[in-house]
């Protein structure tokens, strides 16, 4: 390989001219930068700047990405060097040098033995690679050291009609997470989804190709329905426009993936709003819109804090809906509403997770959550204490009966 004129932002004249040395060294003929890096490079290419941060940047080797990774690292001070991380399995590298995150990868194909489990990898050529990836917008390469563009799939095309497509009709099937991937784009990008592809969520979500169905029992979902379609939750979350994404997997009838009721719940956003302004985790927020909220949870394998809190939450439901019935909890005062949430000691995100639902009482427990909970009584528990009283639960208890007895007195509403 020469000496390259090639300039990708982020990545230094110095850096790309190692890696063609270090290339040539461990006998990597191809060497191309792949992905989100090369999609949002070439949608700014008039404007650089507006790439907001340097992006993770994705390179596929034909021929060992191992192998390749220790003849760069050679090439390199260690000081240089934040992150040298190799998975043997799959013949992948993270690095990250002079900051800059670089992912190496063997190109592969993929195959899967089942619809919606984790591929089985295979090593194969460059061409190969790209096909098996999930739109064509992140299926083009730009090959080092010339920056050659290799798009077989009418990527750019895609790109400037502002269309998501997949390269091939089993994608979906294979894994379902690409639409919630789509989502984000969608939402990220201002894409949309390609009739085509339109098509191939329907008709795959009428045959429902997985082995495992919505109702069977969680732990046996494939990774694609379980903790990889998490995953997709978390990012779409974390980094990007949600309410849109969201928005958009249900106009395509994609949370169908998830569950019907979630599919049919048009509560879901103004929850969603809600959990986020009152500092509740999302993914709860999400499912307690559910058919069967416990279920999906389990499936998704959220953090068990998440999944208590989820529980708590439709305890309280239960319980709400026995005193509605029983009690009249409709017409209890502000001091019964703190005596009945506090005496079955729920959580106050329990609580707060059901207001957002959006449940018949929901300003009573807002009002608890915001306001009543945190009224401090006239006689704080130093005072008690120097009066006498041992702390612990029963300082605890006193404290709270203060508080509800200042209520009563003030007419706290
Ligand atoms: N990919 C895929 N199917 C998936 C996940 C990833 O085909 N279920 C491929 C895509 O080609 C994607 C690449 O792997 O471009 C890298 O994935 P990821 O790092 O998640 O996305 P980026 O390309 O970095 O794009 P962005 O971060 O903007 O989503």
């Amino acid at each position: 390989m020469k000496n390259s004129e090639f300039r990708f932002p982020g990545l230094s004249k110095e850096l790309i001219d190692l890696m063609q040395k270090a290339a040539c060294k461990a006998k990597i003929h191809r060497l191309a930068l792949v992905g989100g890096a090369v999609r949002d490079w070439l949608i700014h290419q008039e404007d650089p700047n507006r790439i907001a941060n340097t992006p993770d940047l994705d390179f596929v080797v034909q021929g060992s990405a191992t192998a390749f990774a220790e003849a760069l690292v050679q090439e390199l001070l260690p000081e240089r060097i934040q992150t040298y991380r190799l998975h043997s399995s799959f013949d992948t590298v993270e690095l990250q040098i002079d900051g800059l995150k670089i992912d190496l990868a063997t190109a592969r194909k993929e195959e899967y033995k089942s619809p919606g489990e984790n591929p089985r990898v295979f090593e194969t050529e460059l061409e190969k690679d790209l096909e098996r990836r999930d739109f064509t917008i992140n299926a083009i390469a730009v090959e080092l050291p010339k920056g050659n563009i290799l798009d077989l799939h009418q990527g750019q095309r895609a790109l400037l009609s502002k269309e998501l497509f997949f390269l091939h009709s089993k994608s979906i099937a294979e894994d379902p997470t690409r639409i919630y991937r789509g989502a984000r784009y969608a939402a990220r990008l201002g894409f949309r989804l390609s009739s085509e592809a339109f098509e191939q969520l329907n008709s795959t979500l009428v045959t429902w190709p997985w082995s495992w169905k919505i109702g069977n029992p969680p732990e046996f979902a494939p990774p694609a329905l379980s903790t990889r379609l998490r995953k997709e939750l978390e990012l779409l979350f974390k980094n990007e426009p949600w309410n849109l994404s969201i928005k958009y997997l249900q106009e395509w009838g994609a949370l169908r993936l998830l569950d019907e009721g979630l599919q049919s719940d048009y509560s879901c956003l103004r929850r969603l709003h809600w959990s986020i302004r009152l500092g509740l985790p999302t993914l709860p927020a999400l499912i307690i819109g559910a058919s069967n909220p416990l279920s999906l949870a389990a499936r998704l394998q959220l953090p068990q804090s998440q999944q208590n809190l989820l529980s708590q939450s439709l305890d309280l439901e239960s319980f709400l809906l026995k005193s509605e019935v029983e009690h009249d909890c409709l017409n209890w005062s502000p001091v019964r509403w703190c005596q009945e949430l506090e005496d079955q000691k729920w959580s106050p995100e329990a609580v707060a997770l059901l207001a957002c639902k959006g449940h018949k009482v929901w300003h009573y427990l807002i009002r608890w959550w915001g306001r009543w909970r945190h009224i401090r009584p006239s006689v704080s528990a130093s005072e008690l204490i120097k009066k006498g009283w041992e702390p612990g639960p029963k300082l605890g208890k006193e404290i709270q009966r203060l508080r509800w007895d200042y209520m009563e007195k003030e007419k706290i509403k």
